[in-house]
C-alpha cells in the first residue's frame, strides 16, 4: 500500500518576518490605527516626532482596547480608560492619577519600519536582525495599493513567485524563461524571468526581477519591453489568523523622464504617476486574482510530487524553513 502524502490545510503557524500594515501617508504624526496581525489585536501609531510604533492593543492596566478611544500624546499612547501613558518601548511613563505607574504595566511592542512609503511590522519572537531592501526610491512614484482578504498563508502566496509552471497555466504567460535561477542569501530569495503575455491588442514582453524578503515581502521589478516602462510590483500577504491573510499588491511607476521609451514620457509627472499606476494596478490585480481559486481551496503537501518544469519549489521550501525558528510544528519538508 502506498502511503498518502502528508497533507495539511496550511504549511504551519505564522512565519517570522516583516508584514505590510498600511501606507505611510495613512498614518500622520499623532494618529493611531487598530489592526489585526497574526491572530492578535495591535495598535499602530505615529508619535508627534514621527516615529512609528506597533504595540499590543490591550492595555496592561485593566485590559481596555487602545484602538477604541486611545490617543497619541507627544511620544506616548494614552489609554482611554484611566489615562495610563506608554512610550514607544511599551513602558508605562504616567498614569491618570499622577501617582507612580506600576512597573509591571508594560505594553508588548514590535518593531515597525517604513520602506518606500509602506509600513511593515515585525512578527517574530525576538528582535529582527534583517529588514527588506526597498531598492532605489528616487525617481519612483508612491505605491498605489489594492487589498483582498482571503483564506491563505504567506508561504503559499510567496511560493507562487518561484512556481514557474503555473505562469503559463494560470496566468497565460508564454515563452517563460529563467534568466537567473533562484538564489538564496539569508532572508532574501532572488530570481529573474522573462515572459510574454498575449493580449487582445498585441503582446506584452516583460522581464522581472523578484526579490522575496521573508514570506511577507515580495518586490518585483518589471521591465516592460513593449512600452519601455518600468514598474515596481509588491506582493504582500499579511497574516490575520493562521489560515487567513490580507493580500495587498502595490504598484509604483518609474517617473517618465527616467523611463526613456515609455509612451507617457511626454506627459507631466503627476499625470503619469496617477494614471499609469491606476491602469497598471488594475492589470496586475486581475492577474493576481487568477491565483485565488487555487489558493482558497488548495491543501499543503509536505512531499509534493515535483516534476521538471516546476521551478525551484524544493529550494524555496528549504529557504523558507528559517522563518519558523522556534516552532514545534515546523513544516515537514520534502
Ligand atoms: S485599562 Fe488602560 S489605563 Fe486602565
Ligand atoms: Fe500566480
Amino acid at each position: 500500500m502506498t502511503a498518502l502524502p502528508l497533507r495539511a490545510a496550511i504549511p504551519g503557524p505564522t512565519p517570522e518576518g516583516w508584514y505590510y500594515l498600511c501606507r505611510e501617508v495613512e498614518l500622520r504624526p499623532g494618529q493611531l490605527r487598530t489592526l489585526r496581525l497574526a491572530g492578535e489585536e495591535w495598535v499602530l501609531w505615529r508619535s508627534a516626532a514621527g516615529s512609528l510604533h506597533l504595540q499590543s492593543a490591550w492595555c496592561p492596566h485593566l485590559g481596555a482596547h487602545l484602538g477604541h478611544g486611545g490617543r497619541v500624546e507627544g511620544e506616548t499612547v494614552v489609554c482611554p480608560f484611566h489615562g495610563f501613558a506608554f512610550d514607544g518601548q511599551g513602558s508605562c511613563v504616567a498614569n491618570g492619577y499622577g501617582t507612580r505607574p506600576p512597573r509591571q504595566a508594560h505594553l508588548p511592542s514590535r518593531p515597525a519600519v517604513a520602506l518606500h512609503g509602506l509600513v511593515f511590522g515585525w512578527v517574530g519572537a525576538g528582535e529582527p536582525n534583517w529588514r527588506p531592501d526597498p531598492g532605489e526610491v528616487d525617481g519612483w512614484s508612491p505605491f498605489r495599493i489594492h487589498s483582498w482578504e482571503l483564506r491563505g498563508h504567506p508561504q503559499e502566496t510567496s511560493e507562487n513567485s518561484v512556481d514557474v509552471g503555473h505562469f503559463a497555466h494560470v496566468h497565460g504567460y508564454v515563452q517563460v524563461q529563467t534568466l537567473q535561477a533562484a538564489q538564496a542569501q539569508g532572508p532574501l530569495l532572488s530570481a529573474r524571468y522573462s515572459f510574454e503575455k498575449p493580449l487582445p491588442w498585441g503582446r506584452l514582453r516583460e522581464e522581472i526581477d523578484i526579490a522575496v524578503w521573508g514570506l511577507g515581502y515580495s518586490r518585483v521589478e518589471v521591465r516592460d519591453h513593449t512600452f519601455g516602462a518600468r514598474f515596481r510590483l509588491m506582493v504582500m500577504p499579511t497574516p490575520l489568523e493562521d489560515d487567513r491573510i490580507r493580500l495587498s499588491i502595490g504598484i509604483a511607476v518609474q517617473d517618465p523622464d527616467r523611463a526613456s521609451r515609455a509612451p507617457w514620457r511626454f506627459v507631466p509627472r503627476w499625470i503619469a504617476r496617477g494614471l499609469v499606476s491606476r491602469i497598471a494596478l488594475r492589470f496586475y490585480a486581475a492577474d493576481v486574482e487568477r491565483d485565488f481559486r487555487i489558493w482558497k481551496n488548495k491543501s499543503w503537501l509536505a512531499r509534493p510530487a515535483l516534476a521538471e518544469g516546476d521551478g525551484p519549489i524544493g529550494r524555496f521550501r528549504v529557504w523558507a524553513r528559517q522563518f519558523y525558528p522556534s516552532s514545534a510544528s515546523e513544516p515537514v519538508l520534502p
